[in-house]
C-alpha cells in the first residue's frame, strides 16, 4: 500500500474514532484539569501553525491553518533559531482573553536524528534547583540555550505590557512538546506566573519520576494529548532495544491539517502531568 493511501486510511480511521470518541481515555489519578476537547481543538491549530514556513504569512496570520478558530489571532512576535532549526510564535488570542505560545517539533528531515539523539543520551542533565530531578539535556538545551527563551520572555512581557496579566497558553507538537513543557516550567518557577496551561500533543519523555512530580506541582494545568501509534511519546524507550521499524509511523503526515492531525494524534488523552 503506497504512503498515501496508508495515510489516508489512518485518517479515515482516526475520524472514525474521533466521531465515536471510544478511544478517548481520560485518566483522572489527579483531581486535575479537566481535558476540554473544544479548547483543545483550538489549541492544535496553534501547535499545526507553528509549522508554517512561510514567516510572513505566519506572522499576519493569513496561512492556510491560521483560519478556523483562531481567525483574531495577533502575533507579537516569531522566535525563529535558523542555527538550531528552532521555530516559535508568541501572540495573543483575544477569544480565549489569553497568551499563546507554540513550539514547532522537528522537521521531517532532522527527525531522525533527532531520535537517534533521544535514544543515545537519555535522562543527563539535572533540572536546576530540583533535587534528584534529571532531565533530556538535547530538549533543555533547545529552550534554555538558544534564542528561543530570551526572544520568548521578552515577547510575553510585550503582551503583558498591552494585555496586562492575562492567562498563558503554552503547546508544541513532538519536540515541540518537550520545548513547551521547558517553557512552561520555566515561566511558573524563574517568572513566578501562575495561571499557565500546558497543551502538548505527541510530545516525548522528558525528565524523570523525581522531575514529573515536580512539574506536576508548578505546572498543575498539563494536558498530554497522544496518539496510540505515534512514536515519539514513547521516547526514549527503557527496556527494548531501539527497533528502526517502530517509528515508520511517525513521518510528516501527523503534522499537516490542524483537523487531521489532531484525529490522528488524540487516540489517547492523559492529564496525568509529564511521564517520568
Ligand atoms: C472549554 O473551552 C471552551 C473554549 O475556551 C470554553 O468556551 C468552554 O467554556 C470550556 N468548557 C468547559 C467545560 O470548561
Ligand atoms: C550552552 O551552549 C554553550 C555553547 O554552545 C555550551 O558551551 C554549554 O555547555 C551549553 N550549556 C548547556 C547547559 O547545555
Ligand atoms: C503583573 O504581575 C506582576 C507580578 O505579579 C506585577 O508586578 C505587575 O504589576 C502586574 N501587571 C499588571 C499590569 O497587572
Amino acid at each position: 500500500m503506497g504512503r498515501w493511501l496508508r495515510f489516508a486510511a489512518l485518517v479515515i480511521v482516526s475520524l472514525f474514532v474521533v466521531s465515536v470518541g471510544r478511544e478517548i481515555k481520560i485518566n483522572y489519578e489527579d483531581e486535575l484539569p479537566v481535558y476540554n476537547h473544544t479548547l483543545a481543538k483550538i489549541i492544535v491549530e496553534y501547535a499545526s501553525a507553528v509549522y508554517i514556513t512561510d514567516l510572513t504569512e505566519l506572522f499576519t496570520w493569513t496561512c492556510s491553518r491560521c483560519d478556523d478558530f483562531t481567525k483574531e489571532f495577533e502575533v507579537i512576535e516569531l522566535i525563529v533559531d535558523i542555527q538550531n532549526c528552532l521555530q516559535a510564535f508568541v501572540g495573543v488570542d483575544p477569544d480565549l482573553n489569553s497568551i499563546v505560545i507554540a513550539f514547532r517539533g522537528t522537521q521531517e528531515h532532522s527527525l531522525r536524528n533527532w531520535i537517534e539523539d533521544l535514544f543515545w543520551k537519555q535522562l543527563d542533565l539535572k533540572y536546576p534547583g530540583m533535587p534528584d530531578a534529571m532531565v533530556h539535556h538535547g530538549f533543555y538545551s533547545a529552550y534554555h540555550n538558544t534564542t528561543l527563551r530570551q526572544g520568548i520572555l521578552n515577547a510575553i512581557q510585550r503582551a503583558i505590557d498591552i494585555y496586562g496579566n492575562i492567562s498563558i497558553f503554552v503547546t508544541g507538537h513532538s519536540m515541540g512538546g518537550a520545548l513547551a513543557s521547558f517553557c512552561a516550567l520555566d515561566l511558573a518557577v524563574n517568572h513566578g506566573m501562575t495561571d499557565i496551561q500546558l497543551t502538548t500533543f505527541g510530545q516525548p519523555r522528558i525528565g524523570n519520576a523525581a522531575f514529573v512530580r515536580y512539574f506536576g506541582k508548578r505546572v498543575p494545568h498539563t494536558v498530554r494529548v497522544t496518539h496510540a501509534n505515534d512514536i515519539v511519546p514513547h521516547l526514549p524507550p527503557y527496556y527494548s532495544y531501539f527497533e528502526r521499524r517502530t517509528y515508520h509511523h511517525f513521518p510528516r503526515e501527523v503534522i499537516p491539517s490542524p483537523k487531521v492531525s489532531f484525529g490522528l494524534m488524540v487516540g489517547k488523552v492523559s492529564i496525568t502531568p509529564l511521564p517520568g
